[in-house]
């Protein structure tokens, strides 16, 4: 079999798992947010990402130890789906720290809850370009596996500006390369379609265009790992 064709039947699998598959996007276009808040109800439902696989786990481990995070910090989490990774940031900024986790989706943002999170965890159904809190409220804001949905990217980064602290961090992060997150965003198609993450010269662009100056990148078969500082 060809490496192309293996490559082609990986990400059909992969999107199964997604809980893609069984659950074709019907939305008409018109109202972006709401058919994604949509989507991923339906993945909340059928549990798609309330654990790690084994392998996932051990990258998430690893990218969060190269976070730096501190007992006592503040952060937010945007797009926390059903609080998998929130779970292992209230355990680093421990009781006298404090977590945000907001999601989009009503069903991921009950499934987090479920989870029953120590009380430096709180959770809102909220959008990345509506944050309810006030400004400069975090040290440091977390979009694990998340940034390609955020349909007004512009409009979600200068809103991570305005809550973050003056010197505050922005990681996007994943647990795959930017090009097996595209491809796996094209081949489950519907409303997941056009979810990118950009290539480096864009966000470069976006970043600098909302106040944030990139720090690092890392784009590796195995993850993605982006951190920008806020300028004042
Ligand atoms: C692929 S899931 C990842 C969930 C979680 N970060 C994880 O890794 O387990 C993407 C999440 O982003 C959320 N999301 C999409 N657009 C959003 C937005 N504009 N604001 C907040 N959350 C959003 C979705 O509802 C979904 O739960």
């Amino acid at each position: 079999m060809s490496r192309k064709r293996l490559f082609l039947l990986m990400l059909v699998a992969v999107a199964g798992i997604y809980g893609c598959v069984k659950t074709p996007m019907t939305e008409k276009p018109g109202n972006q947010s709401s058919a994604v808040a949509a989507y991923f109800d339906r993945c909340a439902d059928e549990g798609v990402f309330d654990q790690f696989s084994p392998e996932e786990l051990i990258v998430a481990k690893e990218i969060l130890a190269q976070m730096n995070i501190r007992p006592g910090d503040k952060l937010a989490e945007a797009g926390c789906g059903a609080g998998r990774l929130t779970e292992m940031l209230a355990g680093l900024v421990g009781p006298e720290g404090k977590v945000f986790a907001f999601d989009i989706s009503p069903r991921m943002v009950e499934r987090c809850r479920q989870r029953g999170l120590p009380s430096q965890v709180e959770i809102a159904c909220a959008s990345a370009i509506d944050i309810p809190v006030g400004r400069g409220e975090f040290d440091a804001i977390i979009c694990h596996n998340t940034f390609p949905h955020f349909d007004d990217k512009p409009a979600a980064l200068r809103e991570f500006h305005r809550v973050l602290r003056d010197d505050g961090v922005l990681w996007i992060v994943h647990s795959r390369s930017r090009e097996w997150v595209n491809s796996l965003h094209s081949s489950i198609g519907g409303v997941l379609a056009t979810h990118v993450l950009p290539d480096r010269a864009e966000l470069e662009r976006l970043l600098r265009e909302t106040g944030f100056s990139l720090e690092l990148l890392h784009d590796l078969p195995d993850r993605y790992l982006l951190k920008a500082t806020r300028g004042s």
